[in-house]
């Protein structure tokens, strides 16, 4: 569903991305580990729309067959391509409540009834969050604030959505509860990218696994074949 293509990032003499192809089909996670600073943001980021001046190409088929250009196109069309992102960092609007913060996620929508449900399929997720509803985000707790984020990106009804780091800072149990929700989201029909530098708990829920080094992808695979490579349980599993 979507093919990015050489991809190349720079910032100013920073080439953060290079020559980076994924491909992700639809139903998968795909997983993209790797140290910090490695490029996981800026492939995602560019691949949201967020990054100005790429090289490469990314294209999107939609369930139809029909093929779209995404290069070079702004965050909305990609959210009307049915493309989100979880920001790493969560990034939620710390004046405004709970469910302020996740029908920003659904702004570009008009129906109503379709945002409602996709509201409600946030509470279901993170019932947490349904509790909170009427308070404001900066008061949430880290995770709280991570949960939200994801929600957030959900209330666009996402097809492909796309998580940096969602496990980022949470204690071991909610980490558990993160990735077996993403999971659940996959299971109910959507596509995942996963940003992540826990890369054994991503590498077990991946169908697919990249693994990025100083901007270029230095392996690939299915998630369980990497789990067992030893250059990888070097690197990346702690021996
Ligand atoms: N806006 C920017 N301006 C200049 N350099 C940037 C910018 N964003 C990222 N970089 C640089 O590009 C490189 C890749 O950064 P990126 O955020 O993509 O890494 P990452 O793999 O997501 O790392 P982390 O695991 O720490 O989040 C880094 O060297 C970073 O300093
Ligand atoms: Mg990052």
């Amino acid at each position: 569903m979507l093919e990015i293509q050489n991809l190349n990032v720079r910032y100013g003499g920073i080439h953060a991305v290079r020559d980076l192809s994924i491909s992700i089909d639809r139903g998968e996670i795909v997983t993209l580990i790797g140290a910090n600073g490695a490029g996981k943001s800026s492939t995602i980021r560019a691949v949201m729309g967020l990054v100005k001046g790429i090289q490469g190409n990314i294209t999107y088929t939609a369930p139809d067959g029909r093929q779209v250009s995404l290069t070079g196109k702004p965050p909305e069309y990609m959210v009307k391509m049915g493309i989100s992102l979880s920001p790493e960092g969560r990034r939620i609007l710390p004046h405004l409540t709970v469910e302020e913060n996740m029908m920003l996620g659904a702004y570009s929508r008009n129906d109503a009834e379709g945002v409602a449900r996709d509201i409600e399929y946030g509470y279901t997720l993170f019932p947490r969050l349904r509790e909170r509803r009427g308070q404001k985000g900066g008061t949430l707790s880290g995770g709280e604030q991570q949960m939200l984020a994801v929600a957030r990106a959900l209330s666009s009804h996402p097809e492909l959505l796309m998580l940096d780091e969602p496990s980022l800072g949470l204690a071991p149990i909610l980490v558990d509860e993160v990735f077996a929700t993403i999971r659940e989201i996959n299971r109910e029909g959507r596509t995942i990218l996963l940003v992540e530098q826990n890369a054994f708990a991503a590498l077990r829920i991946a169908n697919k696994a990249y693994v990025l080094e100083t901007g270029a992808i230095a392996l690939c695979g299915k998630g369980a074949d990497l789990l067992e490579n030893p250059k990888v349980k070097e690197a990346y599993l702690g021996g």
